[in-house]
């Protein structure tokens, strides 16, 4: 029998840590890490994780309904882990379309769920996040937006917190889906009612940022039109 929850000093991402070992796992496993050598963020972008106090967590689930099923996932994770650090923090953690948390209007976390499995089969599901608890002299060609600190937190007490949330939470979005989730985006989030731009290649779209569907595409106000986003390839920032 592994055990629930591995403490490792150094791996390169503990993403593809879990992710390497999937046959062995049991759904609900868990891995930190003290340091990433290779720490991943969305399209084979960078997360800086420097040693030092830091969070760097995989969750491992067996998603009997498929891939297809993962749809939203980010979106619930992210509402689950705001709520945590908020209890533990008493700080206004909030959530940014489609995978970060925000303090003060900077990027406090990441959430990178990566998903292995064909379609119609078991999906075999990663949630990884980086959380900066102490993150000092970021190197600025890995992270080249505004960032922010948690500040001293307890870091067992914050997983032992995270891992029973999410073990909860996921089997209730394996139930309902984001449906269950969905109500409690909008007072969490960011950027509701606020001027954004979309980055999506090379095109910038302007608008008034509108919340979520019920699918989790962002939707996005223009002259008194609503259009839904959707699709990994869109970066949400402040207008
Ligand atoms: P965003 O829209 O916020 O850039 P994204 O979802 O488009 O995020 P991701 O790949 O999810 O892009 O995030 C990676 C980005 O996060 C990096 O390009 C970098 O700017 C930023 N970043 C990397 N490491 C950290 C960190 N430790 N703390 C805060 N931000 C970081
Ligand atoms: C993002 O880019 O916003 C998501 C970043 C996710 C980073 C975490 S750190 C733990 C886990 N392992 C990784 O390699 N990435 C995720």
């Amino acid at each position: 029998e592994p055990l629930d929850l591995e403490v490792l000093p150094i791996i390169d991402s503990t993403n593809q840590y879990l992710l390497s070992k999937l046959d062995t796992l049991p759904s609900g496993y868990a891995c930190v890490a003290e340091y990433q050598q290779a720490g991943r963020g969305r399209r084979g972008r960078q997360w800086f994780s420097p040693f030092g106090s830091n969070l760097y967590f995989s969750l491992y689930w067996r998603l009997e309904q498929g891939p297809a099923a993962a749809m939203g996932l980010s979106l619930a994770v992210g509402i689950v882990v705001a709520k945590v650090l908020r209890q533990l923090s008493g700080q206004q953690i909030k959530v940014k379309w489609p995978n970060d948390l925000y303090l003060n209007d900077k990027k406090l976390a990441g959430i990178l769920v990566e998903i292995a499995g064909k379609t119609g089969d078991v999906a075999h599901v990663v949630i990884g996040m980086g959380i900066n608890l102490a993150m000092h002299n970021p190197d600025h060609q890995i992270v080249n937006q505004a960032w922010e600190n948690l500040g001293h937190i307890d870091r067992n007490l914050l997983v032992a917190t995270l891992l029973q949330q999410l073990r909860e939470a996921m089997i209730c979005f394996e139930q309902q889906g984001l449906s269950a989730f969905i109500e409690q985006w909008q007072s969490l989030d960011n950027f509701n009612n606020r001027a954004v731009k979309l980055l999506i290649g090379d095109k910038v779209i302007h608008g008034i940022a509108k919340g979520i569907n019920q699918q989790g595409a962002l939707l996005l106000e223009q002259d008194g039109q609503i259009t839904p986003y959707i699709g990994g390839e869109i970066s949400l920032r402040a207008d």
